[in-house]
């Protein structure tokens, strides 16, 4: 095992970023890049602060990237990216500078820093959508159909390119839909879930029955260390949780769990473009890696809907812009 790694952080301040932040800082000096944009929140970190070093910065800033690469890392791992696929559907721009611009600047800093290992965090979305039968492998050919995904994609095809034409180090995971603590509440779960909790309505596209797997982040987070660690150079990593479930019958567990009625449920356009079904063969990495997921989807659902339930304050910041502070308070606005 690697004790005593330097590794940068990039979006650290998101919601699984912060996670793997707070399970490793005690395993490795972390520096955290992040450019704090509305989902990066540092206050998500203030039980770990000291603990790691914080820099604030755009991914797709080459100055700033060439400056903290500079410092000398045996690792990065960039979760940096613009991560909504509603948001992305209005204003896709964003997501092209983040999240492709954002990983080519990583990548030539990387190179030319010979940065011994660059860690993509991708996603399944890249596969596109599956029928009601299947499952996306390693194999499945890239078919995006949103401008989130089709920007993540575009990023790992640069990392691919990097592995191939200059031997580049760089290994990609491509997991499937996390769920835990400290979500930024747009996404399906913490909008839900913060939502019945204040008797309001919760909006559930199309039919609801769009299939997702979910993933409880801190399994996430072990897989990536583990691929981090022992993930072979120019390879492509699924992680799923092996929890398919459609959207109607997790609302409905949200809902019951928050102990709310299900007329709260209320049916509403669907996203264009909306992917059917995603599910995941991460046999891979369970075979070359030895990791599997540890925590089971009711049992995070329960922890998670807790979380929500007794982190309100977090919430009620999130949603008045009061977290924003916590940088110029915490960090004198460096
Ligand atoms: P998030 O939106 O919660 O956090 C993204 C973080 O990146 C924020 O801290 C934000 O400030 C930072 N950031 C955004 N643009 C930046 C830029 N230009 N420069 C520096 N920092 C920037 O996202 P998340 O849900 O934690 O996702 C993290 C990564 O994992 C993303 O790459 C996403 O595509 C991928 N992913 C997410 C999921 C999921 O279910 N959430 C699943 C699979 C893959
Ligand atoms: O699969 C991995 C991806 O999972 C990640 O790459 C993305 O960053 C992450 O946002 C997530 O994308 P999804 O689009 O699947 O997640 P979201 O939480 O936005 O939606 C989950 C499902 O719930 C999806 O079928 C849409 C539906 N939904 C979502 C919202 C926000 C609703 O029905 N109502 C909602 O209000």
């Amino acid at each position: 095992m690697i004790l005593e790694m330097k590794i940068l952080v990039t979006g650290g301040c998101g919601f699984i970023g912060s996670h793997f932040v707070r399970m490793f800082c005690a395993r490795a000096q972390i520096v955290v890049f992040d450019a704090l944009t509305y989902a990066g929140n540092l206050e998500s970190l203030q039980d770990v602060e000291g603990k790691f070093r914080f820099v604030k910065g755009d991914v797709a800033d080459e100055p700033a990237v060439e400056a903290v690469v500079a410092g000398g890392f045996d690792a990065i791992v960039n979760f940096a990216a613009e991560s909504h696929v509603d948001r992305s559907l209005y204003g896709p721009m964003a997501f092209v500078r983040s999240n492709v611009q954002g990983t080519l600047v990583l990548l030539e800093a990387a190179r030319k820093h010979e940065v011994p290992r660059f860690v993509q965090i991708s996603t399944d979305e890249v596969y596109g959508s599956l029928p009601p039968e299947g499952v996306f492998t390693e194999s499945t050919p890239l078919a995006p159909n949103s401008p989130y995904s089709a920007s993540k994609a575009g990023a790992d095809l640069l990392c691919r390119a990097h592995h191939h034409t200059f031997g580049f180090p760089v290994v990609i995971t491509r997991s499937s839909n996390n769920y835990g603590a400290y979500q930024y509440p747009e996404k399906f779960i913490p909008l839900f879930v913060t939502n019945a909790l204040e008797g309001k309505e919760c909006p559930l596209y199309g039919d609801g029955m769009n299939v997702r797997d979910w993933l409880h982040v801190e399994d996430n987070c072990r897989a990536i260390w583990a691929v981090l660690e022992r993930g072979r150079p120019g390879e492509v990593y699924n992680i799923g949780g092996g929890n398919e479930r459609p959207n109607l019958d997790v609302a409905k567990a949200m809902l019951k769990l928050v102990g709310r009625p299900e007329s709260l449920i209320r049916f509403v356009k669907d996203r264009p473009g909306h992917d059917r079904r995603y599910a995941i063969d991460c046999a891979k990495v369970q075979d070359e890696l030895g990791w599997k997921p540890e925590i089971p989807f009711e049992e995070g659902l329960r922890q998670t809907v807790e979380w929500y339930r007794t982190n309100r304050a977090w919430v009620d910041r999130v949603r008045s812009g009061e977290y924003r502070k916590f940088y110029e308070m915490h960090y004198g606005g460096r």
